[in-house]
């Protein structure tokens, strides 16, 4: 196997922008994939993505203390960044910038960014702080870097139009663009959070992308929309979820409940197995 070279990791802003100026004056487009970490074949695609599509790939890694919260996975969030710098580097990534928590939220640091409307309900309703969160430190990290183009997943449907929106209400030059999930063998979206499932929550998880596809089909089938969904939710409770958050049909741009299939829509869902909570969505 052919090695690849260590990755650079840049830990300061002034840091990232001196690296990724050298770039420029190389002439290289900027590609910028914002991620957590713990990281696997779904954020290496967005690597490659931003590889192919810029020039110079720049990730980061930063787990955003913001966007957990009070009783959520902060503190046991998987956290290995020499596997991650590897994994980085194998997928041609440029450059990683991992910041300390002070070097993103210095003393002091009192502005948020809150995107009302597509923040409001479904993840933004189970979760509060979240989007508030992700807006203020992916608002950072582009401001940060200056990217031509950022890269983020449709794994995180909502979160995609949250930043899509955020970047185009602030005037944020840089495109936000979406790639497709990646999913593991038998469906499942491939998330850091998987990592948590024991042998038999992993094999129930499957269940959840299984369901989307066929409430997608009753639907298209003649089923009513309220009816598939509240058969949904039974499904999955049935095949040993312990609970659904949500699994619903919305309008594709605005995640508005929808009463037909006249407009591109989407289904979303969110759902428990213990203590572990999985989201999926796919393009109906
Ligand atoms: P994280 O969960 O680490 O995800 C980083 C990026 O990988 C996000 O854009 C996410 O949508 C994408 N991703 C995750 N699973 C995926 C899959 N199965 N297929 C394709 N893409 C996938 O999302 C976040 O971090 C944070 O909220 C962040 C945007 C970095 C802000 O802190």
């Amino acid at each position: 196997m052919r090695m690849a070279a260590p990755l650079p990791v840049v830990r300061t802003v002034a840091d990232l922008r001196a690296a990724l100026a050298r770039a420029r004056a190389a002439e290289r487009g900027i590609g910028l994939v914002p991620t957590m970490g713990a990281l696997h074949e779904d954020h290496l695609s967005l690597v490659r993505a931003a590889k192919a599509r810029c020039g110079f790939a720049v990730a980061t890694l930063f787990v955003n203390p913001r966007q957990f919260g009070p009783n959520e996975d902060f503190e046991r969030y998987p956290r290995d960044e020499a596997g991650d710098g590897a994994l980085l580097a194998g997928a041609g990534c440029d450059l990683l910038f991992a910041p300390e928590r002070e070097a993103m939220y210095p003393p002091g640091f009192a502005t948020s960014v809150n995107v009302a409307d597509v923040s409001a309900q479904l993840e933004g309703e189970m979760r509060p702080h979240f989007f508030g969160g992700v807006a203020t430190v992916v608002a950072k990290l582009l401001l940060q870097a200056g990217a031509d183009a950022a890269f983020f997943g449709e794994k995180d449907y909502q979160q995609l139009l949250v930043i899509k929106r955020m970047a185009r209400d602030l005037d944020i030059a840089t495109e936000i663009v979406g790639c497709p999930t990646v999913r593991e063998h038998d469906g499942l979206a491939m998330s850091s959070r998987n990592a948590y499932l024991s042998a038999d929550e992993r094999r129930v998880a499957a269940r959840l992308n299984m369901v989307l596809h066929e409430t997608i089909k009753a639907v298209r089938d003649g089923d009513s929309i309220a009816h598939a969904e509240s058969d949904a939710a039974r499904h999955l409770l049935a095949a040993g979820f312990s609970s659904v958050d949500y699994i619903t049909l919305r309008d594709a741009a605005t995640l508005a409940p929808i009463a037909d299939l006249s407009q591109p829509a989407r289904i979303l869902a969110a759902a428990w197995l213990g203590k572990t909570r999985l989201i999926d969505n796919m393009a109906v």
